[in-house]
């Protein structure tokens, strides 16, 4: 493969290859976001706003929110973001770069992100997270998926399409995550092949 001089190019361009192939439009209950959602929502008051970093088609994070949450999706993706908008029609979904998109602070009472973060350049990583932090309300929470160890590379053909990964290791982000004001609540490790990512629950302070 030839050096990656635009990653989020080819990022969102696989998307759109590889969009059923990632994700059709359902997922059986036993996958492991139905038990981290269960955790978040109680957390939560119903009508609450709920931001998707990276949600792909839709499902199953922002159908799992929507019916009880006022939920926005952010997608680099057209294609996944079109699959969204038919899959999860009571949310609100925009097609963007989640580094360079843009709410008023405190918009939010929690943001999850799972497997987005990990694709976007590691240098963006920290400044991303101090932005949730303005996104969210006091009190508000954030669910994301992020690197266990650091990495980053890509691969000629995964899942159908040529892919790019980045991310930092797990004490980073818990160092970024404290620095910028977060209290994590806790972390576990999501196995996947041989490896693995850290799920995180972070909260801005009230
Ligand atoms: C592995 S999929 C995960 C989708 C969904 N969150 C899930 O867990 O099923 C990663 C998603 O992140 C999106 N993504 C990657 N980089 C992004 C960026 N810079 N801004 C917004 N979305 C991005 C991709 O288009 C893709 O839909």
């Amino acid at each position: 493969m030839e050096p990656i001089t635009d990653p989020k190019n080819l990022v969102r361009r696989g998307y759109d290859q590889i969009s059923y192939a990632y994700r059709g439009d359902s997922l059986p209950r036993d996958r492991g976001y139905f038990r981290w959602l269960e955790e978040l929502t109680p957390l939560l008051q119903p009508g609450d706003a709920v931001l998707d970093l990276g949600c792909g088609c839709g499902v199953p994070a922002a159908e799992e929110l929507a019916p009880r949450f006022a939920v926005t999706g952010v997608d680099i993706s057209p294609v996944q973001i079109e699959r969204a908008r038919g899959l999860v029609p009571q949310a609100t979904f925009i097609c963007a770069d989640m580094a360079g998109v843009a709410f008023p602070p405190q918009s939010f009472a929690a943001i999850v992100s799972f497997y987005a973060l990990i694709h976007l350049p590691v240098a963006e990583h920290g400044p991303l997270l101090a932005r949730c932090f303005q996104w969210l309300q006091p009190g508000g929470l954030l669910m994301a998926i992020v690197g266990h160890s650091a990495w980053t590379g890509s691969e000629d053909d995964w899942r159908g399409a040529p892919m790019y990964w980045s991310h930092a290791d797990e004490g980073t982000y818990l160092r970024w995550l404290g620095e910028i004001g977060f209290d994590v609540q806790w972390t576990r490790f999501i196995p996947e092949g041989d490896g693995g990512h850290t799920l995180v629950l972070a909260q801005r302070a009230r």
